[in-house]
């Protein structure tokens, strides 16, 4: 019987080594030729990184491999290999990668999109599942429209500074669904704190593709803090603190006023009920962890999204007046000039759906969407794609596919009204790119849907908006630049804004 048994398992041995033995002679996926240990660390860019992986896949084929000092990158340059490596296989293909910056160091590791895949994650997507799923969003319609006509409000009556009420516009709104705190100036210290951490994840910790020496050697995490050499951990204290703080505040503040009876139903509040009793005190300290990351992860992910999505939908209208006005008839037409419009008109905007599948489509809020980790090897038409490989969707390029959109690069909301068969239209629309693929696809993408849709129906119901005039009335086009490393931001640009009549700004500053 003992006989049997170890044949059986040496058996077993050699086909398993046998097996990975012929995986490790596969070859990797194509990419640009890396040096000798560093890779292909000179061939990234720090700016608009996408736009260099488009052109290798030119080069290379759908599928392309880079590596940072050992550490492999793919980056799927199609829907039809993201849908079968982070879709179809997604089983071991929704990870995070280890970040020890990021993660370790800077304390970001339970936040939603740094959470690695398991127990965690899945407890973490039910709750926004329960907050932001589709039904779930339809109850924050009141809030959203009464925050679409304040934002209106702030720009009619302070043109200049439109950046600073749309910052405080997706930072209010998420910190009023999720906390029940309510904003009440640009210099409001919970709406700082919130962009100072955005800020922080954003532009420091992830800059450069957020990959850190640390993260490729990480015994490096244990020089002490006065090492030469060590100043990352110096910043990585001081960026934790904040990140705490930022966790703990908005939670603790509203447990204070579940305690006086104050709290208005939010998000945290629904969850709460089974994880703090009436007193605010934890009767489950797993749940009340879970409920405190999840609610400061929602915000960290729709600050920046919301900002540059509206920011997109600005620009497209300022560079295309033809489009504007378009959309403008329909909504005088529709919703007339004796009222705002609300979520009922929807059905009956059609071409501003398509304006707004266009700003998606057109913009890419987030071109290259978040890496997913690969969990074991795996073979994929015949090339080698090795546990621990960071994979990226290259969605700037699946969105810049003439087979599925003609002219590609230019804005054309009627592409979107064509007479075409339900395939046709489903392969065309942007959303099952744009937010991502598989088990760690975007959990706020019905959110966006509802608070993007009213916010551009107000503006253009109640505001012109065009290029700026130089002094001698001559149109000055903006320049814009993309300097942000995961999302696709237009820095801020100059134009014109003010209200297209007496009449509607009238009607935003009677709106309640
Ligand atoms: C137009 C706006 C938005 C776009 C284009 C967008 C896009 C994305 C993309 C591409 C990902 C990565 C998905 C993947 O890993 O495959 C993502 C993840 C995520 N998004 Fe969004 N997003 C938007 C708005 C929002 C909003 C408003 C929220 C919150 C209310 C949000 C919350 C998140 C979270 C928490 C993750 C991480 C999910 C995970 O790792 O499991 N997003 N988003």
């Amino acid at each position: 019987m003992n006989t049997i048994l170890v044949g059986a398992l040496v058996a077993l041995a050699l086909y398993v080594w046998s097996r990975s033995a012929k995986t490790n002679r596969l070859p990797v996926p194509p990419g640009p030729k890396p040096v000798p240990v560093l890779g292909n660390i000179f061939d990234l860019t720090a700016k608009e990184l996408w736009l260099r992986i488009t052109g290798w896949s030119k080069q290379y084929g759908d599928i392309v491999y880079i590596h940072l000092l050992g550490q492999g990158l793919v980056f799927c340059n199609t829907y039809e290999v993201a849908q079968d490596l982070l879709e179809k296989k997604g089983s071991i293909y929704s990870d995070k990668p280890n970040l020890v910056m990021a993660g370790e160091l800077c304390g970001c590791q339970n936040m939603v999109a740094f959470t690695r895949y398991g127990d965690f994650s899945r407890r973490q997507r039910k709750l926004m599942n329960t907050a932001f799923g589709i039904s779930a969003v339809k109850r924050y319609r009141p809030q959203l429209a009464n925050e679409s006509i304040l934002l209106l409000k702030r720009i009619l009556a302070d043109p200049q500074d439109y950046m600073g009420y749309i910052r405080r516009y997706a930072g209010g709104l998420t910190l009023q669904s999720v906390y029940g705190y309510r904003v009440e100036t640009n210099a409001d210290p919970l709406l700082q704190l919130g962009q100072e951490c955005v800020d922080i994840l954003s532009n420091k910790i992830a800059s450069g593709g957020g990959i850190w020496p640390v993260d490729i050697f990480p015994f490096l995490q244990h020089l002490p803090t006065w090492f030469p050499g060590a100043g990352f951990k110096r910043k990585a204290a001081v960026w934790r603190a904040k990140m705490e703080e930022f966790v703990d505040k908005p939670y603790e503040m509203l447990l204070e006023r579940v305690k006086t009876g104050t709290a208005v139903p939010c998000f945290v509040t629904t969850l709460l009920d089974e994880a703090r009793n009436e007193k605010g005190e934890t009767t489950d300290p797993q749940r009340d962890f879970d409920i405190r990351w999840t609610a400061n992860s929602m915000y960290s992910a729709s600050m920046d999204t919301t900002i540059t999505t509206v920011q997109l939908f600005m620009l497209a209208m300022v560079l295309h007046p033809e489009v504007l006005k378009k959309a403008q008839a329909e909504l005088d037409a529709v919703v007339g000039s004796q009222r705002l419009p609300t979520f009922e008109d929807r059905p009956n905007l059609p071409y501003l759906d398509a304006v707004m599948s266009e700003v998606l489509r057109w913009g890419v809020p987030v071109p290259l969407g978040l890496p997913h980790r690969l969990m074991e090897d795996d073979v994929y038409k015949g090339m080698h794609l090795k546990a621990g490989t960071l994979v990226f969707a290259n969605i700037w390029n699946m969105l810049r596919n003439e087979d599925t959109w003609a002219r590609p690069h230019e804005f054309i909301p009627e592409r979107f009204l064509e007479p075409v068969d339900e395939a046709t239209a489903k392969r065309r629309d942007p959303r099952p790119y744009v937010f991502g693929f598989g088990r760690r696809r975007c959990p706020g993408l019905h959110l966006i849907e509802e608070s993007l849709w009213i916010v551009m129906a107000t503006m253009l119901h109640t505001t012109e908006l065009s290029v700026e005039k130089d002094d001698s009335g001559k149109p000055v086009p903006p320049v814009v630049d993309y300097n942000n490393s995961v999302f696709r931001t237009p820095a801020v640009f100059k134009c014109d804004i003010r209200p297209r009549s007496a009449q509607v700004l009238q009607l935003v500053r009677n709106a309640e």
